[in-house]
């Protein structure tokens, strides 16, 4: 049997990047035979081993033929006499399916250094178009290596469309969807991700709503800023990808696409706090409108959301937003009132709820009048 450095390990080090899995083909072996070599059987679906010493994955060399629609019916062929060229074969890009021998030695059948060298992402075969999965994948590899100049080649964008347009997109599952989402959300140029699959038609089936050209532009750039700040969450980033819409359309659509909850109730605070912002004049703040705010928003409960809410509207409605800035100070200001010591002072039940909440006013009252000084 013959072990081979196969994927991701191969292309990364090409690319001069750091390796972080190293994943292996292994040619030539039957199940059995890895077993008494000490590897541990992982995965029902393929012969997938771990290797007893590195812990990194050694998979049998197999082709796999496509027969139901969408991300399913894969039939699996794994035998000895798979080659290590017809594994390569099944694989999606060219600069993914790319060997090393164990001795170093380039095994690259499919012109993947070529690609590599010329930025391009390239299908390897007309397989390609038997996993829609792959669409999203080659629209990720475009978010992380845009910064290096990579784009889809045009015959690949080509068979991209041609794939949407006969219905594959629409039999994907969203978890494995929101799973290629989640991981482009944090790629270096998100924006990217998002132009592949709008120019091959993915987005229209996917996100419809923020196709058009204009809305378009608007959620690339609230997912660039917030993407530029530090360390923001999936939920900080997808809420600016929703941010332009009207509240009801980008719930439906985070539902739809099975997004957690956190990134469900995110986007629906950006998207109901925008037109309330935009409409409320910074010149007559109103207490009672800012508290009323800061209660939707729930922000008693949970601050960490609520600051998650301030950057991202910071980037969709400028950080110098006059309403933006008075929520921030009515928050700061109305954050120190202590039940505990309306609760000594002998206020229960709905008074002590009262008290706090007039508390909580003076307070922001106070706040906004000195913001007018
Ligand atoms: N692969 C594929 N089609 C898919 C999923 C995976 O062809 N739908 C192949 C690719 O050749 C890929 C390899 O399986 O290189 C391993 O997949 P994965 O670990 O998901 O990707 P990596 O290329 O290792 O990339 P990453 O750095 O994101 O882990």
């Amino acid at each position: 049997m013959q072990a081979y450095l196969v994927g991701g390990a191969v292309r990364d080090s090409l690319l001069g990047l750091e390796v972080k899995d190293r994943d292996w083909v292994v040619v030539g072996a039957t199940p059995r035979e890895m077993l008494s070599k000490g590897f541990k059987q992982v995965g029902s679906d393929f012969p997938v081993f771990l290797h007893p010493g590195t812990r990194e994955e050694y998979a049998l060399a197999r082709t796999e033929r496509k027969q139901g629609r969408g991300y399913h019916g894969f039939t699996v062929y794994s035998a000895p006499d798979v080659t290590l060229e017809q594994d390569l074969k099944r694989r999606d890009l060219t600069i993914n399916a790319m060997a090393r021998t164990e001795g170093g030695e380039l095994v690259d059948p499919f012109n993947g250094r070529r690609d590599i060298d010329d930025r391009k992402l390239r299908h390897v075969s007309e397989a390609f178009a038997e996993d829609p999965l792959r669409i999203l994948r080659t629209a990720r590899f475009a978010a992380r290596f845009h910064p290096l100049g990579f784009t889809v080649c045009d015959q690949t964008m080509a068979l991209m469309k041609g794939m949407v347009a006969s219905g594959e997109v629409d039999h994907l599952v969203p978890e494995r969807v929101w799973q290629e989402f989640q991981r482009a959300l944090h790629e270096k140029a998100p924006e990217a991700f998002f132009e592949v699959l709008r120019d091959c038609g993915a987005l229209a089936v996917l996100i419809p709503e923020i196709t058009s050209s204009a809305v378009f532009t608007r959620a690339m750039a609230a997912l660039r800023c917030v993407h530029n700040r530090a360390d923001t969450d999936t939920e900080e980033r997808f809420a600016a990808l929703l941010s332009s819409l009207d509240e009801p359309v980008a719930l439906a659509r985070a539902k739809a696409l099975k997004a957690p909850n956190d990134c469900q109730n995110l986007a629906r605070l950006v998207t109901a706090f925008t037109p309330q912002l935009r409409n409320s004049d910074p010149h007559n703040p109103e207490a009672d409108a800012l508290l009323n705010l800061l209660d939707q928003a729930d922000f008693w409960r949970r601050p960490e959301r609520f600051s998650q809410l301030l950057n991202v509207l910071e980037c969709t409605l400028s950080a110098d937003f006059p309403p933006l800035n008075l929520l921030r100070t009515a928050s700061k200001a109305a954050t120190g009132v202590e039940p505990k010591a309306l609760l000594a002072q002998g206020y229960k039940g709905k008074e002590l709820g009262d008290a706090i909440r007039h508390e909580r006013l003076e307070r922001i009252r106070d706040a906004i009048a000195h913001t007018k000084d």
